[in-house]
């Protein structure tokens, strides 16, 4: 979900609205505002994206200087107007915002209705007003205090109420919050696109931290009212980059700016006169690396296949085994952590709930714990032992894209950066290695100018309910990460096999035109790959093959071939996926989808 918050002498709805839109990749099955006007607090909320209420807020506005607003990704309770935040008490005098659950919703909900309080939604969060209103007495903050210490779950909340409406208080636990600092208006955020606009001077909120803002001032405390100090941080993000910029879509502008992404995340980190990689911001020095004996990897989605590249490079690069879990899955099968295991943690939000927990049973078990994420301050940035940043610039479209390439980069130069420490990598190897990394901007810029082949293709497949990638050794990682996009976007139900495997099952599916997309980047095994293109190509697959340039046994074998600029195998996937990201946005456009924000779907899942 996303989070705003406005108070200053501008009027609020149309901030909170702007705020809203940016954030809308954060949830969208319904959004609301509260607002404080001359009559008092009011709330206007609607079912659907924030346009359903910018609408209803053009036939029923409200004028007033402080507001708060919420876009939903529904966890407890259909999206409905009922069920969408802010949330109220009784009197409507207190009005809450949430991102989170609260985990003992229910006895709390027992407990405040003997009391003779009255719940409308089937929200977890509206306890959390009846809570505050329960114990308001003459001080705002002392309330809040008191109702957050009842409360046990994740959350960021933020409320503003008609008794004190000078002011808007946010705690945050375990869900993302930023305060906007501004001159003589402040702002909320539950991420940076929200605010970007207004000002960049933030203060990220920690866990277990308090946010008191009027017009004037911020102040800082933690839940028992300690006041704290804590460092503004300036936001260098290009506005732009956090807009559309003339694309018509968000994910069509981040698939571009891939080449940028893909420099930005390389730059400073190569050594031209030593040929070697430099990582000095992620503060392990070389003693910790030689120390690493196994490498566990958590990730959820997309940072997951990055993952699954992630374990392939370092196995090869530096023959430390290296074992990858989907973070939900990681915390519960009682992983083993030895004495010098590494973790380490691919997120690009940063704010995924899964992760977050995979990280601290990590920790828990005494392992180092290395984040690689696209987000400064992110609670996986601020958890780990070390970082790794990627610098893909924000990400908007919820299919990720040049945040999960940017994670490859970060992959090859932490397998390269690992290798040169311990010696695993004779000089020669690693130096020509190095000369293929930094002509990859380059090539995915080139590649990207001719790409008409894949809108054709697109359309073809866009009247398929089933399709299938095949793939071998990295090949396999690019198809499982390729079916993902085209499944999150086009919702054509896809799936990612390695290509020996596919005999022993699921060739079962393969019909009559099926379509088929074949990943042959891995020369050592492309006799075997053409062998199973033969194999569903028997059974009626069209086959579309995706391959370096020159390679023309692909050409006989598959029925139409996608080029793509050759390059070292290990750096395939980093190449290979750029023209299946765009196949999924164009089979989605073709299939009239929302393409940004797809059904079902958050960028960032902040709950487990
Ligand atoms: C959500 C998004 C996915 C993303 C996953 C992990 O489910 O819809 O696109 O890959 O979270 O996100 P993270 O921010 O941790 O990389």
């Amino acid at each position: 979900c996303g989070i705003v918050g406005y108070i200053g002498n501008r009027d609020s709805q149309l901030i909170l609205l702007e705020g809203l839109k940016k954030l809308e990749y954060r949830g969208y099955d319904s959004a609301g505002v509260a607002v404080q006007t001359a009559q008092g607090l009011h709330i206007r909320k609607a079912k659907g994206k924030v346009c359903e209420l910018e609408s209803r807020l053009a036939d029923y506005p409200l004028t007033g200087y402080a507001g708060i607003g919420h876009t939903r990704w529904a966890t407890h309770g259909k999206p409905s107007d009922t069920n969408s935040h802010p949330h109220a008490d009784n009197e409507k005098k207190i009005s809450v915002v949430h991102n989170g659950i609260i985990e003992n919703h229910m006895v709390l909900k027992e407990e405040l209705e003997q009391l003779g309080h009255h719940f409308l939604s089937e929200t977890d969060t509206e306890v959390i007003c009846h809570l505050i209103a329960h114990y308001y007495k003459d001080n705002l903050i002392q309330a809040v205090q008191q109702a957050v210490a009842r409360i046990k779950g994740a959350y960021a909340i933020v409320v503003l109420s008609e008794h004190e409406p000078d002011k808007l208080i946010a705690v945050r636990l375990a869900s993302p919050l930023i305060i906007g600092v501004g001159e003589g208006e402040n702002f909320i955020g539950s991420d940076i696109p929200a605010i970007l606009e207004h000002t960049r001077n933030v203060y990220v909120l920690g866990d277990g931290e308090m946010a008191v803002l009027s017009r004037e001032s911020v102040e800082l405390m933690t839940l028992e009212g300690n006041f704290i100090a804590k460092q503004l941080l300036y936001i260098d993000w290009d506005i732009l980059m956090a807009e559309k910029n003339g694309y018509d879509h968000f994910m069509l502008k981040e698939i571009e700016e891939q080449p940028r992404a893909y420099r930005d995340t390389l730059r400073g980190r190569i050594d031209e006169d030593s040929q070697s990689i430099t990582l000095p911001d992620m503060m392990m020095n070389p003693e910790h690396i030689r120390e690493i004996k196994h490498i566990q990897i958590v990730a959820c989605g997309t940072a997951y296949h990055a993952a699954c590249v992630g374990k392939s490079i370092i196995e090869r690069m530096t023959r430390i085994p290296v074992e990858i879990d989907v973070a939900s899955e990681y915390r519960y099968r009682q992983p083993i952590i030895q004495e010098h295991t590494l973790v380490i943690a691919v997120s690009q939000s940063g704010e995924t709930a899964d992760t977050l927990a995979a990280i601290r049973e990590a920790k828990l078990s005494g392992a180092r714990v290395l984040a690689i994420t696209n987000v400064v301050g992110s609670s996986v940035a601020r958890e780990a032992d070390h970082l790794l940043m990627t610098w893909a610039g924000p990400e908007i479209a919820v299919a990720s894209t040049k945040a999960y390439t940017s994670q490859l980069i970060a992959f090859y130069l932490l397998a390269l950066y690992i290798g040169q420490s311990i010696g695993s990598m004779d000089l020669a190897a690693r130096a020509q290695l190095l000369t293929q990394i930094k002509e990859l901007p380059d090539q995915v810029q080139n590649m990207l100018g001719h790409m008409t082949q894949i809108e054709q293709i697109a359309e073809h497949i866009a009247g398929y309910h089933d399709l299938y990638f095949i793939g071998r050794g990295l090949d396999y990682t690019i198809a499982m990460e390729a079916s993902l996009k085209l499944k999150e976007i086009s919702y054509i139900h896809s799936e990612a096999y390695p290509a020996g495997e596919l005999k022993h099952g699921s060739l079962a599916l393969i019909e009559d035109g099926t379509p088929v997309i074949a990943l042959a980047t891995q020369e050592v095994v492309l006799e075997k790959t053409i062998s199973n293109i033969r194999e569903v190509k028997a059974r009626g697959a069209y086959v579309i093959g995706v391959a370096f340039e020159g390679n023309m046994e692909l050409a006989q074998a598959a029925d139409e071939v996608i080029y793509v600029p050759r390059t070292d195998a290990l750096l395939a996937p980093a190449i290979a996926i750029i023209p299946l990201q765009l196949l999924a946005y164009y089979a989605a456009l073709a299939r009239g989808n929302d393409v940004d924000k797809p059904r079902n779907l958050a960028k960032s899942v902040t709950v487990e």
